[in-house]
C-alpha cells in the first residue's frame, strides 16, 4: 500500500460521527448529525456531520474537512500525530510510514526560537550564569525543574545572540519581526528566560524575569507577533493537555512560577494566562481539556477579582467551576513552598463551588445594620442561588441563610420561587435557531455553471470523464485547478469521495475552501445530460467572449490594417460558430 492508501484506510476505519461525538455532543436530524461547532464562538448547533460523506461542515464559520482535519484543529495536533492516534485506535500499524512534512512560512521562526531556547539554556550553565543559578537556588528550583521547564539565561552583552543568529544566515529584519531582537540588538539582557510554547508545544516566544530587584518590568514578554498572541496563549497548555484528561479537571493559575512550583509536586493539569485576564478564546481552549475547572488565583484582592471575572466567563460557557482560596498575600508558589505538598492537595480536594465562593464573597465588607442592607444582600444571594441546578445545594444555601438572618425558611423559599418564575418569564422564548449562512459573494453565471459542474463531478462520478473530455476552461485559476485535481484523483484511485479528497487536498488551503463552498451547494440530486450540456454551453460562451475580447484588444493595439482585418475576420468566424 502506498502512503495515500494507508491514510485512506485509517480514515475509513475511523467513522467521523464516532470520533466527533466523543468530543462534542451530536444529535441526529434527518440524514446528518448536528452539534455546536467548536471552531468558533457559538451556542447553536451549526455544525453538520455526515456519516455518508464522512465530512463535517459548519454553516456559520465554514470550517470543514474530514476526520483528520477535525482532530488536527480540535486537539491542536499535526497531521502525523492524528494519523498515528487514529491508526492505533483501529489497530493499523504504520510500519515505516512517513508522511511528507508540509513546510510553512513559519519554519524559520520556529528554528530561531528553538535556537534561542537552547542558547539561553546553555548560558545558564555557563560561567556567566552563576547569579541566575544562585537566584533559582534561592527560589528552590532544582536542576530537574530547570531542565523540564527549559529555563535559561540571557547574557549581559548587547548582541551575543543576534550575532550567532546572523552567522546562521537569518537577517535582522526577521529577527526583529519575531521579537528576538529589537532595533537590531538582543532584546533580553541578564534575565532568567522561560520559553513560551504554543498549544501544540512549539516555542513561539519567551518571558524573561529580572533576577535583581530593580525598576524594570519584572517580566518582559515577547511582543505580539503572528504566532504569539497573549489573548490566545496559555502557559503550559501543551503539557496540561494529557494531565487534564487523566485528572478530569484543569487548574487555572495566575503566574507561571505557580505552574512550575505545582509541577514539582506532581500537579501538571495547570495553565496560566500571560498575566492578562482570561478571554473567550482562552476559555474555548480550556474547554477542550476538561469541563471541570478549578480557579487557583493569588490570595490578594486582585486574585479575588480575577476569580470572579474568570468564574463568570467559565460559567457562562457551561463549565463546572470550583475555587481555591489562598491566604492573603500568598500565591500557589509561596503556599506550596511554605506548607508543602499535602497541604496543597488538601486545598484542591476542598475547593468550593464557584457559586458558594461568590455568595461568600457577596457578604464581604458589608455591615448588616439596617434591614435594607440585609434584604439587599439576601436578594443578591437568592439571585446567585437561582443559577444552581442542584436542589440539594439550593436547600442547604437557603437553610443557612434562613438561620443566619433568622428568617422563616418558607418565606425564603417563596421569594426564591418567585424570583425563578420571574426569570422564566423574562427569558425570551428562544427564536428558531437561524443558521447564519454568510452570504456567498455574488457569482456571475459562468462561475455558477462551473461550481455546479464541479458539484456534480463530486456527486456523480460518471460525469467526471465526460467533463474531462470536454476540455473546458473554467473562468478562474482555482476552479481550473480544482477540476484537474478531481480528474487526477479519480483516475488514480478509480473513485472519489469527499472525505479522502479532503485529505488529498489538505496542503492546498485555497482549494479546500473552494471545495467546501461547492459542497455546501444544495443542488438537486439528479442531473440530465441536457442540463449538463447547458452548463458546458455557458462555460464555452464565456471562453468565446474572452477570446473575442482578446482579439478586440489586439485590434486596438495594432496600427497595421492588415493585422486588424485578420483579427476582425477571426472574430467574425467565432461569432458565426456561436450562433
Ligand atoms: P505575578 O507577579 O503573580 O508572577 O504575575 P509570579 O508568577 O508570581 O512571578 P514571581 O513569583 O514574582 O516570579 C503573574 C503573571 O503576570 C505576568 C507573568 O505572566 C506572570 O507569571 N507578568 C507579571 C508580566 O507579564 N509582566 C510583569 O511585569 C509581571
Ligand atoms: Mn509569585
Amino acid at each position: 500500500m502506498n502512503n495515500q492508501d494507508i491514510i485512506n484506510e485509517v480514515r475509513r476505519k475511523n467513522d467521523i460521527v464516532d470520533i466527533i461525538s466523543e468530543k462534542i455532543p451530536l444529535e441526529k436530524r434527518g440524514k446528518n448529525y448536528f452539534g455546536v461547532c467548536p471552531f468558533h464562538d457559538d451556542t447553536n448547533p451549526s455544525m453538520s456531520v455526515s456519516r455518508e460523506k464522512q465530512i463535517y461542515t459548519c454553516f456559520s464559520c465554514h470550517a470543514t474537512g474530514n476526520v483528520f482535519t477535525f482532530l488536527m484543529n480540535y486537539e491542536h495536533k499535526e497531521f502525523n500525530q492524528v494519523l498515528n492516534d487514529l491508526a492505533e485506535r483501529v489497530g493499523i500499524t504504520l510500519n515505516g510510514f512517513k508522511a511528507k512534512k508540509i513546510s510553512t512560512k513559519y519554519d524559520n521562526w520556529y528554528n530561531i526560537y528553538d535556537f534561542a531556547n537552547k542558547y539561553y539554556q546553555n548560558n545558564l550553565l555557563s560561567k556567566e550564569g552563576i547569579d541566575a543559578r544562585e537566584y533559582l537556588k534561592k527560589r528552590n528550583i532544582d536542576d530537574e525543574t530547570i531542565k523540564e521547564f527549559e529555563i535559561g539565561y540571557s547574557l549581559k552583552d548587547k548582541d551575543s545572540l543576534t550575532k550567532l543568529l546572523i552567522a546562521k544566515g537569518y537577517n535582522l529584519d526577521l529577527l526583529n519581526k519575531v521579537g528576538i531582537t529589537t532595533n537590531d540588538y538582543d532584546i533580553y539582557h541578564s534575565r532568567l528566560m522561560f520559553p513560551l510554547h504554543d498549544l501544540n508545544g512549539k516555542v513561539i516566544g519567551f518571558s524573561g524575569r529580572i533576577i535583581t530587584s530593580g525598576k524594570q518590568n519584572k517580566y518582559l514578554n515577547t511582543k505580539e507577533t503572528e504566532l504569539f498572541k497573549k489573548g490566545k496563549l496559555l502557559y503550559h497548555y501543551h503539557i496540561a493537555k494529557e494531565a487534564a484528561r487523566v485528572k478530569k479537571s484543569v487548574i487555572i493559575m495566575e503566574g507561571f512560577m505557580d505552574i512550575i512550583r505545582a509541577s514539582t509536586i506532581g500537579i501538571k493539569n495547570t495553565v496560566a494566562t500571560m498575566g492578562t485576564a482570561l478571554t473567550k478564546d482562552h476559555i474555548k481552549e480550556i474547554k477542550r481539556l476538561s469541563n471541570n475547572v478549578i480557579l487557583c488565583f493569588d490570595g490578594d484582592e486582585a486574585g479575588v477579582k480575577a476569580t470572579i471575572s474568570g468564574g463568570e466567563l467559565f460559567i457562562s460557557e457551561g463549565l463546572e467551576v470550583k475555587v481555591i482560596t489562598l491566604p492573603d498575600s500568598e500565591d500557589p508558589d509561596t503556599y506550596i513552598l511554605k506548607n508543602g505538598k499535602d497541604a496543597f492537595f488538601k486545598l484542591i480536594d476542598n475547593a468550593i463551588y464557584y457559586s458558594d465562593f461568590k455568595i461568600k464573597n457577596l457578604g464581604h465588607n458589608r455591615n448588616f445594620t439596617s434591614s435594607e442592607e440585609k434584604a439587599n444582600y439576601i436578594h443578591e444571594v437568592l439571585e446567585e442561588t437561582s443559577k444552581i441546578n442542584d436542589p440539594i445545594r439550593i436547600e442547604i444555601i437557603l437553610k443557612d441563610l434562613a438561620k443566619r438572618f433568622e428568617i422563616g425558611y418558607n418565606t425564603l423559599e417563596k421569594s426564591f420561587q418567585e424570583l425563578k418564575d420571574a426569570r422564566k418569564l423574562n427569558k425570551k422564548a428562544p427564536l428558531i435557531t437561524k443558521m447564519k449562512t454568510t452570504q456567498l459573494k455574488k457569482k456571475d453565471k459562468y462561475q455558477k455553471a462551473s461550481l455546479n459542474i464541479i458539484y456534480y463531478m463530486l456527486n456523480k462520478q460518471e460525469i467526471i470523464d465526460i467533463v474531462a473530455s470536454e476540455h473546458l476552461v473554467f473562468p478562474t485559476e482555482a476552479l481550473r485547478a480544482l477540476e484537474s485535481e478531481i480528474v487526477y484523483f479519480y483516475h488514480k484511485y478509480g473513485f472519489i469521495n469527499e472525505a479522502d479528497f479532503y485529505t488529498y487536498l489538505a496542503p492546498k488551503n485555497e482549494l479546500v475552501n473552494l471545495l467546501a463552498e461547492i459542497l455546501q451547494l444544495d443542488l438537486k440530486p439528479t442531473l440530465t445530460k441536457d442540463e449538463l450540456f447547458d452548463y458546458f454551453k455557458v462555460i464555452r460562451e464565456y471562453n468565446l467572449k474572452k477570446t473575442i475580447k482578446h482579439l478586440e484588444e489586439k485590434i486596438k493595439n495594432t496600427n497595421d490594417p492588415s493585422e486588424q482585418i485578420k483579427y476582425a475576420e477571426e472574430i467574425r468566424k467565432l461569432r458565426i460558430g456561436e450562433s
